[in-house]
């Protein structure tokens, strides 16, 4: 069926601008907002097998929500675009043309998610659009030279796209006038239950992925590109989460639960998500080598979320489709280097069913 694009006034940035909610639906089936604050997709509602319509991700009711000192301060992303770079980087620097970039700690002495402020905190412009089979919207946002360090005067893309299946795709598209490093990701949190009271323990993963990236006690990969098999990250068939998160191992330990990146084995159906007791599942495919799979480990009741609700932990997860997080400082990783004359592209799709 033809999607149907509306949208509404969200509210006004701090500096006064206009906010938009953006909403992509087919009635009954799918319907995916978005706001051009953090480009953030603030809601997914979708059917359970017997058709019951509920809100799958966390989020806000009202655009205050977002901007809340209480949820600020906690770091959480919830559903923000993250660049210029998904996760943590080394000693908060990294070396390019014979020159050391010193990036700000945002974090308890860490440079996380693109800085003091990142993309998820920026106002992007929109454009909605509708095509024969198709509505979506493009943010852009420009970046410039130095903004949190970071070299080169970017420009960046930012399209939710459903189409006439029900499919949501998110894809970017940044460009810069210097060679620089980008690793743009989603950060969504699924809670497939729509009841975001409990956790995702009960939810079933499925990762397309030989190998993950152990990391160390700052949370940044070893660097070692190590097999799961024998480990709690061995998601090469569905399982259901709460048994390997309660395992005896130091990766664990290290992050309170998963919070690690996997080496995608092919692009397509890399990774499925499915909650068993609603029927509710999401099949992701990406162009991504990576998925950032974070359990909601420091989700801490903090803030009020939708319905006056506070989130505590585990009680979504994000599946974060990205490079491999602080590739800047792992030659040995798939490059996210951006040279001027190119253009990088990445695309994530969301399928989600109901059985
Ligand atoms: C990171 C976590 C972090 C979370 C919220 C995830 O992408 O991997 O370590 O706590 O985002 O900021």
């Amino acid at each position: 069926m033809q999607p149907v694009l509306t949208s509404k006034t969200f509210g006004f940035s701090p500096k006064g601008d206009e906010i938009h909610l953006f909403t992509l639906a087919i009635p009954g089936q799918i319907e995916v907002s978005v706001m051009n604050y953090g480009a953030t997709w603030t809601h997914l509602i979708i059917p359970d097998r017997n058709g019951k319509m509920e809100d799958v991700v966390l989020g806000f009711d009202t655009l205050e929500g977002y901007l809340q000192k209480d949820y600020q301060d906690h770091y959480c992303y919830i559903g923000s675009t993250i660049g210029r770079i998904a996760g943590r980087i080394t000693d908060n620097r990294f070396h390019l043309e014979g020159k050391t970039y010193e990036l700000p700690a945002n974090l308890n002495g860490t440079h996380l998610h693109g800085g003091m402020e990142g993309w998820d905190k920026k106002v992007w412009k929109s454009e909605p659009f509708e095509t024969h089979n198709s509505v979506g919207v493009t943010f852009y946002y420009q970046s410039r030279d130095g903004e949190e360090n970071y070299p080169g005067t970017m420009d960046v893309w930012v399209t939710y796209t459903l189409d006439e299946t029900g499919r949501l795709e998110i894809s970017y598209k940044a460009s810069s006038d210097e060679k620089t490093i980008i690793n743009p990701t989603n950060h969504a949190y699924f809670n497939l239950t729509g009841d975001f009271s409990k956790t995702i323990e009960g939810h079933g993963f499925f990762g397309d992925a030989e190998k993950y990236l152990p990391m160390n006690q700052n949370s940044l990969p070893t660097g070692e590109i190590a097999n799961v098999g024998g480990t709690p990250f061995d998601f090469r068939n569905l399982k259901t989460i709460s048994e390997p998160i309660h395992r005896n191992h130091p990766q664990l330990d290290l992050a309170g639960g998963i919070d690690h990146c996997f080496v995608l084995n092919q692009p397509e159906d890399c990774a499925v998500l499915y909650d068993p007791e609603s029927g509710r599942k999401l099949t992701l495919s990406t162009t991504e080598p990576g998925l950032q799979v974070y359990t909601g480990n420091y989700l801490r009741n903090n803030f009020k979320g939708k319905n006056g609700l506070t989130y505590g932990k585990r009680t979504a997860i994000c599946l974060e489709t990205q490079h491999f997080p602080d590739s800047c400082n792992h030659p040995e990783f798939p490059s996210i280097l951006l040279m001027p004359e190119e253009i990088f592209q990445s695309r994530t799709q969301f399928v989600f069913t109901a059985e």
